[in-house]
């Protein structure tokens, strides 16, 4: 039995997606702490193409328990439209098979206007690149404390009168701040007792649930989203998102003790991408054929609103923050792959901004964005990996890249992703085989 935390060191985008699917196969729960609809990735499986935004992915296995933590937030509406398509495939949602928190905070339409109205009220350095689901006000709702919960819905007379007055308060702000059009109390009324009927059934304690699942000696899998440097207190503020993504939040998000998590895996692209604004030291910029092959190689287009991901060489900066952050046991090496046929790979180890020497990522946001990388060169390989199903097979070059990685990064490897294929990958060692 092992609890077992996975989480992004980058900026996202790292592959996550895969390397959970992998690992739910060992898992018997599966739990999301943070984040909302912001994120989002896409499966092949058997020929058919999932995408998920809040459910996590293990709902595809009929086993699996899913949940979604306190620490996640929830559109119903898009909630309701991933049940929907999975129904379509034939896996109907039920409740035996998701919960979620009653502590979860919801999304509300509301929400997703600021957050579009915000961003487009800033000027164009300062816009932060959000992807307009309402995730930065909904979670500054939760803090300040007037947040609509999951819980809520179980309770309609509570919930209506909390979205009395906050409707009341956004309209202040979408009208007089933004000059945008009000939400209307009646609509919303409406939608959400739609949405409460259907949902009801799934809400319940998530915390009490996963204590249980581990006194049972049960697997337990906590799914990240997003990536360490989009962490609001520990990435590259303001341009992240408005969750803790660091593994930390594994246990604060779902209500687990920190003292029963056994493994933290860092999810670590051989190569660095960031979708939306900020600084991004080790970034080839669009235009520059080396950035330009990785973007097309990769296939770095985001999953949620479908743009072009900023592409650049491994910083080592970047893996050792989340090396310290999150305390990783293992590292998970995803898209190696996409580096084939680079005669030289690049990686930075670290910067200088201002002439002075940062082996982390300045907190500056100023400093951050000066921040040259000092890189060392390696060669690179040609062969193409996705047929290569043992370390051994590797090109001696992608052994010594990954072997320099994990050098610098004091941290071993454990899964090394050479395609988007479940089959293309190399386990090295199973963090649920104890
Ligand atoms: P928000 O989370 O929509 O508020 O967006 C804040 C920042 O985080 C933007 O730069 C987004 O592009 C980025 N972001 C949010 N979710 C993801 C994700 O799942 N992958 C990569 N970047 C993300």
């Amino acid at each position: 039995m092992a609890s077992v935390v996975v989480i992004g060191t980058q900026w996202g985008d790292e592959g996550k997606g895969k390397i959970v699917d992998l690992l739910t196969g060992h898992a018997d729960c599966i739990v999301r702490f943070q984040g909302g609809n912001n994120a989002g990735h896409t499966l092949v499986v058997a020929g058919k193409k999932y995408v998920f935004h809040i459910i996590p992915s293990g709902i595809l296995y009929e086993d699996k328990r899913c949940m979604i933590g306190n620490g996640v937030i929830i559109d119903p509406g898009v909630l309701l439209e991933e049940m929907e398509e999975l129904r379509g495939h034939g896996l109907p949602v039920t409740p035996a098979r998701l919960l979620i928190s009653e502590n979860a905070h919801l999304i509300m339409p509301y929400h997703r206007m600021l957050d579009q109205a915000r961003e487009a009220a800033l000027s164009s350095g300062k816009k932060i690149g959000t992807t307009g689901r309402g995730i930065g006000p909904c979670y500054m709702d939760k803090v300040g404390r007037v947040g609509i919960k999951a819980g809520d819905l179980l309770d309609f007379s509570q919930f209506l009168d909390k979205l009395q007055a906050n409707v009341e308060e956004k309209n202040f702000f979408l009208t007089k701040q933004y000059n945008a059009a009000p939400a209307c109390f009646d609509e919303i009324k409406a939608q959400f007792e739609a949405h409460a009927e259907r949902l009801m059934p799934f809400i319940g304690n998530v915390s009490v649930e996963l204590d249980q699942a581990r006194k049972a000696g049960k697997n337990i899998l906590f799914e990240g989203a997003q990536g360490t440097q989009l962490d609001i207190d520990h990435g590259t503020y303001p341009f992240v998102t408005s969750s803790n993504t660091v593994a930390g939040n594994a246990c604060i998000g779902s209500g687990f003790g920190p003292a029963h998590i056994d493994e933290v895996i860092g999810i670590l692209k051989a190569y660095t991408t960031r979708v939306g604004s900020g600084p991004f030291p080790s970034e080839l910029p669009e235009g520059d054929a080396i950035g330009d092959e990785l973007q097309r190689k990769g296939g770095e287009f985001g999953a949620t609103t479908g743009r072009r991901r900023r592409c650049g060489w491994l910083d080592m900066v970047v893996a050792n923050d989340a090396v310290r952050l999150n305390g990783l046991t293992g590292l998970a090496i995803t898209k190696l792959d996409v580096l084939s046929g680079q005669p030289t790979l690049k990686i930075g180890l670290s910067y200088t901004v201002e002439g002075r020497r940062f082996d982390q990522m300045p907190s500056n946001i100023r400093q951050a964005a000066l921040a040259q990388p000092v890189y060392e060169e390696m060669p690179g390989w040609s062969k193409e990996l996705s047929k290569v199903r043992d370390f051994s097979e590797l090109p001696q070059q992608a052994k010594d890249y990954i072997r320099r990685i994990e050098d610098l990064a004091g941290v071993p490897p454990m899964i090394v992703s050479v395609g988007p294929d479940r089959a293309e990958t190399l386990l090295l060692r199973n963090p649920f085989a104890k």
